[in-house]
């Protein structure tokens, strides 16, 4: 029956979508893009923060405190970001992306 393919190519592209949810690469694009003039993001550059802002290296560290505000940075003021065109899927790609900057244990 035609409809049972038309419902499994949207189930499919549900799942294509929801398993775009937390994609590092894209978290890495945004960040280049984004928060790289601010926030140290690169670890062979570790320093490369302008004044007191947090690294991304350092959120990694301390993930169970900066998960939820990195995921709420653009509706808490007065951080910068809430000025940019920044979705929940964007930061849970920048979340994926920090993730992957954390110290092996
Ligand atoms: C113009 C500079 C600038 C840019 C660009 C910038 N930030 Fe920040 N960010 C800061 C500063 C300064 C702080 C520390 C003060 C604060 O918490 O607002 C900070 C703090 C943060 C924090 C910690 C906030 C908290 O509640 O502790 C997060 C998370 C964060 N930034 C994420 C991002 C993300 C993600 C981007 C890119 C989409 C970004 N920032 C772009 C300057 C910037």
């Amino acid at each position: 029956m035609w409809w049972r393919s038309v419902a499994l190519v949207l189930a499919m592209a549900a799942f294509g979508a929801r398993a775009e949810v937390g994609d590092a690469e894209k978290g890495r694009e945004l960040v280049a893009e984004m928060c790289a003039r601010c926030h140290a993001w690169d670890p062979e550059y570790p320093w490369a923060s302008i004044g007191s802002t947090p690294s991304f290296m350092w959120m990694a560290r301390k993930l169970d405190f900066y998960r939820e505000r990195i995921l709420s940075v653009t509706s808490r003021p007065p951080h910068i970001a809430q000025r940019f065109d920044v979705s929940i899927e964007d930061l849970e790609n920048i979340l994926a992306y920090i993730e992957t900057l954390k110290p092996a244990e």
